[in-house]
């Protein structure tokens, strides 16, 4: 069997490491294709070095864009790459531009397309990744959902035949660099001489949280009031949109720093007071460690995250409270699965080959 995994943005590399390794133990032939969608080096690079991620086979180097422009670029390089590698499968991760593009030229070059993390909805449809995420489960062929609410979604939409639940292998990649760095300190806390327990970690970035000033500027001034220091792990789109908006970042308790590795962020995540984010993966990397969230957004995809009481959705006027509640109740939940996804991934792929 023969499997080409299309990644191109940072949540993707996370995923595709639990793939890529589990392919090379089984002796499954795996062709990685980066679209370039991010490269920068700490959001790209780093990734495949520290999770001992094959270098790409393929690097479409398709960089920033309009999303139209950006889609339209991976989808045009597409059909050439799949075309001379003739996959048995794509696999699909997310819910990227680069998803949907490689989404759309396997499946109508009639290549078995699969979608890991299918099913999942926020029923924003101003978000791009709700329209991506839509749009590529009903193109593909196999659908890889990672929860039985991702299931449930699925079937609503008439796509159940094609839905089978694998768990998350966004699971599967914490508990390994969990163990790996439990006995080594935070680089956050090393370098700013932070105590476990007295620093909060934020990352924002999405679209609906930058790109309006007065959004933007509410949510800094929120941070900075907090009563601990918070550290703000700047993704270009911020640093980029702040500077448009002529807005300084730090301020009060807020500074800011470049975005960290795989195993340095989730390091910093253990030792975190809380966290404090509108990313998807971050929301659930924090459940699996038990660490607080706060997501500021007025939905998610992660729901178990907020029904456990691990989460709270806010907006900016309630994020400082929200931060700084009481630790909540233990939970022994497991909705995004083992930690063995990936095999089961593979399992599924080789068993419909
Ligand atoms: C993308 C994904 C989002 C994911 C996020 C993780 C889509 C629609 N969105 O959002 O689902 O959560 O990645 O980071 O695919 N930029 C750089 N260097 C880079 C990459 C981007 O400077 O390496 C800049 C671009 O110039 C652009 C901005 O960051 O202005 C946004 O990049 P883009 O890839 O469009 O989307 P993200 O916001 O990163």
């Amino acid at each position: 069997m023969k499997i080409m995994s299309v990644v191109g943005a940072r949540p993707q590399f996370v995923k595709l490491a639990p793939i890529a390794h589990a392919c090379h133990h089984r002796g499954v032939e795996h062709i990685v294709v980066h679209t370039g969608q991010h490269y920068d080096p700490m959001l790209s690079d780093v990734f495949f070095d520290d999770l001992s991620i094959p270098k790409p086979d393929e690097h479409l180097g398709v960089g920033s864009g309009s999303h139209g422009v950006q889609t339209g670029s991976i989808l045009s390089a597409m059909d050439e790459v799949i075309m001379r590698h003739k996959p048995d499968w794509v696999l699909v991760y997310g819910d990227t531009n680069s998803t949907l593009a490689a989404a759309l030229s396997a499946v109508k070059l009639h290549i078995s397309t699969a979608h890991l993390e299918a099913g999942l909805r926020s029923f924003n449809r101003a978000m791009p990744e709700e329209i991506n995420r839509v749009l590529t489960d009903h193109a593909c062929d196999l659908l890889l959902a990672p929860t039985s609410v991702a299931a449930q979604h699925l079937e609503r939409e008439g796509l159940s035949k094609r839905t089978v639940v694998v768990g998350d292998v966004m699971t599967d990649v914490l508990f390994q660099t969990r163990s790996k760095v439990r006995n080594q300190p935070s680089p956050i806390m090393d370098e700013f001489g932070f105590s476990a327990g007295e620093y909060f970690l934020a990352t924002i970035h999405r679209p609906a949280n930058t790109d309006n000033r007065n959004r933007l500027e509410s949510i800094l001034a929120s941070l900075g009031a907090l009563p601990y220091p918070v550290v703000l792990l700047a993704h270009p789109r911020l640093v980029a949109k702040a500077a448009e908006h002529g807005i300084t970042i730090n301020r009060g308790n807020l500074v800011t720093h470049a975005p960290l590795a795989y195993p340095d962020l989730v390091a910093s995540t253990m030792r975190a007071r809380g966290i404090i984010t509108d990313s998807g993966g971050l929301q659930k990397e924090a459940f699996l460690l038990r660490i607080p969230c706060t997501t500021v957004r007025p939905e998610t995809e992660w729901v178990e995250t907020v029904s456990t009481g691990w989460n709270v959705l806010v907006e900016p006027e309630n994020l400082a409270e929200a931060a700084t509640r009481t630790q909540p109740t233990p939970v022994t939940d497991t909705p995004y699965g083992d930690g063995h996804t990936a095999n089961r991934v593979i399992d599924e792929l080789a068993s419909r080959g």
